[in-house]
């Protein structure tokens, strides 16, 4: 059976860690590019991971490189590239930066990964994830956005901790974008299907939705930079369902084609993730003030596609 083969792109933090869960995981065989200033660190982070095959049990094959060549017959490319933010900046102080390298990277990608599904973390997710939709010409199915995993992961562990129960048995949904206007959902959020507002009382809910929402930022500021740990884990949850064709429910910032009452737009919502990349939106119906709150948070993701395309008109 042929090996599955991810590519990510961006070898800090988050692109790092993905590679080590995906290698943990045994995927497929991982390459990993950085621009040229940064191959020493990207053929050392892969070499020193390599080197926790015989201990951890993985058997894959893991390259750092500055060479885009290396990533040709990609299944999924994982797109990290792009400055991360300090305390004080929010996820869209970063769109000047990072619509031009991911602009850059998705332009490689087009040239040397033409069958990729991608994936893309870069911040402000959202309009990056547009970014890479229009630079690679993909299909929309092809391209999508890590943001709700990871916050979905985020909204589970506030809840399990004050629950008191195993953070495995609790199971939650939000959407929207990918910022402090995300819409975590408390009534599709339970415990094996106990509603978890039969668990906890309305304050205590909302205390965990606030978490939740500004847990990129709680952590920004402890650390002086972004997460990565999370953030890398929920983007491998997506490699994963995609590489082995799971048909996993994960919320992703995927293409809105009237889905939601929104067209033309990467935005959080349920997708089924397979080897068709996005293969379905699971869409349902949200009660009029959830609708309110979405619509919100997707005219907000609007405004940021709007400072892409005023910057390069070319992806509009
Ligand atoms: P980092 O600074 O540790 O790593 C970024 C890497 O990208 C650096 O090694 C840099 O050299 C590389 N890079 C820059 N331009 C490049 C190019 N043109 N080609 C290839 N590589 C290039 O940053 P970190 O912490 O890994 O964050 C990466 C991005 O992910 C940031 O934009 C951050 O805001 C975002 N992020 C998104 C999350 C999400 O849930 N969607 C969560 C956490 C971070
Ligand atoms: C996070 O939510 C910064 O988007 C990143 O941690």
């Amino acid at each position: 059976m042929r090996r599955a083969k991810i590519s990510i792109i961006g070898a800090g933090n988050v692109g790092a860690t993905c590679a080590q869960w995906a290698a943990q995981k045994e995927l497929g065989d991982i390459v990993i590019v950085d621009i040229p200033d940064k191959v020493g660190v990207a053929q050392g982070k892969m070499l020193d991971l390599a080197c926790c095959g015989p201990i951890e049990r993985f058997d894959c094959n893991i390259l750092g490189t500055s060479d885009y060549k290396d990533i040709a017959g990609s299944d999924v490319v994982v797109i990290t590239a792009g400055i991360p933010r300090k305390p004080g900046m929010s996820r869209d102080d970063l769109i000047e930066t990072n619509v031009k390298i991911v602009k850059s990277v998705s332009e490689n990608i087009r040239e040397y990964a033409p069958d990729s599904i991608v994936i893309v973390v870069s911040n402000p997710l959202d309009a990056m994830v547009y970014t890479a939709w229009k630079a690679t010409g993909f299909p929309a199915s092809r391209i999508m956005g890590q943001a709700g995993a990871l916050d979905c992961a985020r909204f589970r562990t506030f809840l399990a901790w004050e629950i008191g129960c195993s953070i495995e048995d609790v199971s939650a949904l939000l959407l929207g974008g990918h910022g402090d206007d995300m819409v975590p959902l408390p009534r599709c959020t339970s415990v094996h299907g106990i509603p978890v507002t039969d668990l906890l009382d309305e304050a205590t809910i909302n205390a965990c939705v606030e978490r939740a929402k500004k847990g990129g930022g709680e952590v920004v500021k402890l650390m002086g930079t972004s997460a990565w740990y999370a953030p890398a884990s929920g983007a491998v949850q997506m490699v994963e369902a995609i590489v082995k064709d799971k048909k996993r429910i994960i919320p992703s910032a995927a293409y809105l084609d009237g889905q939601f009452g929104h067209k033309g737009l990467f935005v959080g919502v349920p997708a089924m993730l397979g080897s068709g990349g996005v293969e379905k939106v699971v869409e349902f119906k949200l009660t009029d003030s959830e609708q309110k709150l979405f619509d919100e948070s997707a005219s907000h993701v609007e405004e940021l596609v709007g400072v892409v395309t005023k910057m390069f008109p070319e992806l509009a």
